[in-house]
């Protein structure tokens, strides 16, 4: 939180820095010409923009914070379904449940939105995005649009490429700044605005093609210009430009660079190879944004770079500080891997320097000897204090307060896809009894999430999303027991395969049951797709019930809704295709009671 404080404030400090001195030109001895100052004043209203939305948001996610704060409050040490506190947060508003349904929580058209469109197993040809986003990113190009063609100079031949030119190429330049912000993990607005990394990440590749764009419009206008003005001899010139002038030749370069990257970006591409796809994504950036700095060289606009370029070191400084403050200092992080059945390896790491465990975190794992300079994002699901792997006995915990003390083990449940994660249960399957430990650095924790406000939550997981739900469930168990949440009531419903995946969180299932007061408030439910004979799957409790199959997630969530108790969060976590159910589920009955929808995505 602090190093997001820290890097946001410098952020602050560059902008502004930036925009000034691109309005005054540097040091150079520069008289702006009108259309110049036209393109400084477009600048401006653009960063303005930026602002306005992000302050709008800002007041937006602070005074939900505020409000969830006081129903956590106001729950405290009290009743259920009986006390007139949760009935009254359990209504909704009426207003805001409907922006809710229709906007917030709405996917594009229909239904869909994180389910992928496929064309074979291996072919995913992307997600759409939600209404909002697509509201914002339809409103953001608008705008962009709009920015490219007022006040240019439509009569006059020399002055319409001229201003177009240099409006598009200003434009683009600019929109560097956002483009690099939105890449990095570590970029404040994240925390600052309570949106998640895909998100940013979904606008990010927004602003990357309108960046493109406006460079291919930028050269376009250039390239016409001359032709347009000299006719066939303006061929000539363009020719004679590439090969003699630094400007066109490094212009050139950074366009084609673009170009470059909007070719090796679809999602296609991305998912298939992501790893490829990363290395060559970054490296054509260098190249890009090398040519456009040098392009720019001796105008004002490079100071726009060179903020997006800061914005970049900030963020890899900031990686590399958690990565050092992280795994070193009281030994180097060890990592012991345990192959387990249905394709899944648990990950046991002995962080050196343990962080304050909270529910929604999630790590950058690297691991050298699995994979050199990679590093690919886990959640967290349970952390223990255990001072080393051989004393495997679990302190107790007396008023199972998992807030007080740090933990010095976190373990990952990873789930075998095709690359890293299939390298790693290879190994661990080939190593004797089934685990091996190794040198390993955990970059985080990015992200928490707290439900405590919420009288009621239902949890949804499918597979491998089960990760993102245990330590909600050990954290609210814990809060309810201990008299320090709203929440009265947990449902965990968990779909999975077979049976064998029980095996991945069993130990950390069991601690969970024997936690104090769990009966009262805990409720769990398994859905086995596949299960091989009908007597694998049975009810071991009433707390813990199993069935074939799947579930329908609209008749869960409307029991639950029938007897709810203060408001209510729905959260999902697994396929695309159940996060589109629940979605769904959740907007037809958000106006009914108060009912919030959380989706964690696994995947962007
Ligand atoms: C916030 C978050 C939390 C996650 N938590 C878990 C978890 O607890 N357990 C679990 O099993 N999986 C989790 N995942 C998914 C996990 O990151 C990927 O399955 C893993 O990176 C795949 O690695 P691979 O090389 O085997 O992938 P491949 O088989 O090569 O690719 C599989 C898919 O993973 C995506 N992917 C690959 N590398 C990365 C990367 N570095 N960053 C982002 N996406 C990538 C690809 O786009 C592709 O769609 C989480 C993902 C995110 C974003
Ligand atoms: C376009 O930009 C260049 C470089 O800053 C400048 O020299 C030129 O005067 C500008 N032309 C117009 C029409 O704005």
């Amino acid at each position: 939180m602090r190093a997001a404080i820290t890097s946001l404030a410098l952020l602050a400090a560059v902008l502004p820095q930036a925009l000034a001195e691109a309005s005054s030109g540097g040091s150079e001895a520069y008289t702006p010409s009108a259309a110049d100052l036209e393109n400084i004043r477009i600048c401006k209203y653009t960063a303005w923009t930026w602002a306005a939305i992000v302050a709008a948001l800002l007041v937006y996610r602070w005074t939900l914070h505020l409000l969830r704060h006081v129903r956590q409050l106001a729950n405290l040490n009290h009743g259920t379904s009986s006390d007139g506190r949760q009935r009254y947060f359990s209504l909704p508003d009426e207003n805001f449940a409907m922006v809710k349904r229709s906007l917030i929580n709405a996917p594009l058209i229909n239904k869909r939105h994180n389910r992928e469109f496929k064309l074979s197993a291996a072919m995913n040809v992307g997600t759409l995005p939600g209404r909002l986003q697509t509201l914002f990113l339809l409103g953001y190009l608008a705008m962009q649009v709009a920015f490219c063609v007022i006040t240019i100079n439509w009569n006059d031949t020399k002055s319409f490429y001229d201003d177009g030119r240099n409006r598009t190429g200003v434009l683009a330049v600019l929109n560097m700044i956002p483009l690099f912000l939105l890449a990095g993990r570590n970029n404040p607005l994240i925390w600052l605005l309570g949106i998640s990394f895909d998100t940013y990440n979904l606008v990010h590749r927004w602003i990357g093609r309108i960046v493109v764009i406006e460079a291919v419009a930028h050269t376009a206008f250039w390239m016409s210009g001359k032709i347009a003005l000299m006719g066939g001899k303006g061929w000539l010139m363009i020719e004679v430009a590439m090969a003699g002038s630094q400007l066109i030749l490094t212009g050139t370069i950074g366009v084609c660079a673009f170009i470059g990257i909007l070719l090796q970006s679809p999602s296609v591409v991305r998912h298939a190879f992501y790893e490829t796809f990363l290395h060559v994504h970054i490296a054509l950036v260098i190249v890009a944004t090398g040519a456009v700095w040098v392009h720019l060289k001796s105008l004002p606009q490079q100071a726009f770079v060179l903020a997006a370029i800061i914005c970049w070191a900030i963020e890899r400084l900031l990686r590399l500080w958690r990565l050092v403050r992280n795994n070193t200092g009281n030994g180097v992080t060890k990592a012991e891997i345990e192959a387990l059945p249905g394709d899944a390896v648990r990950v046991t790491l002995r962080v050196a320097k343990p962080w304050k465990f909270q529910p929604g975190q999630h790590v950058y794992l690297y691991m050298p000897s699995v994979g050199l300079l990679q590093s690919h994002p886990f959640s967290v699901a349970w952390s223990d204090e255990q001072t080393d792997f051989s004393t495997e006995k679990s302190l107790p915990m007396a008023r199972q307060d998992i807030f007080a003390a740090r933990k010095t083990t976190m373990s990952l449940i990873i789930r075998r896809r095709t690359g890293f994660t299939d390298k790693m249960f290879t190994k661990a399957e080939s190593s004797p009894g089934g685990k091996f430990s190794t040198t390993a650095f955990v970059e985080g924790p990015y992200g928490n999430q707290s439900f405590q406000s919420y009288g009621t939550v239902m949890l949804f997981a499918a597979g491998v999303g089960i990760t993102h739900q245990v330590p909600h469930v050990r954290d609210l168990v814990a809060a309810y027991s201990n008299g320090m949440c709203a929440t009265r009531k947990v449902v965990l419903v968990w779909i999975i395969q077979s049976p064998e995946h029980l095996e991945w969180i069993r130990p950390w299932m069991t601690q969970i049951l024997g936690m104090d007061k769990r009966r009262d408030i805990l409720k769990i439910l398994l859905f086995i797709t596949r299960p091989r004979s009908t007597k694998e799957v049975h009810s071991p409790s009433a707390s813990v019930q199993m069935f074939p199959g799947k579930p329908d997630v609209g008749a869960l969530i409307e029991k639950e809704q029938a007897t709810q108790v203060g408001a209510m969060a729905v959260s999902v976590c697994g396929t695309g295709g159940l996060a589109d159910d629940v979605r769904k589920a959740t907007r037809d009955r958000c106006q009914r009671t108060e009912m919030d929808f959380f989706e964690e995505a696994f995947s962007w």
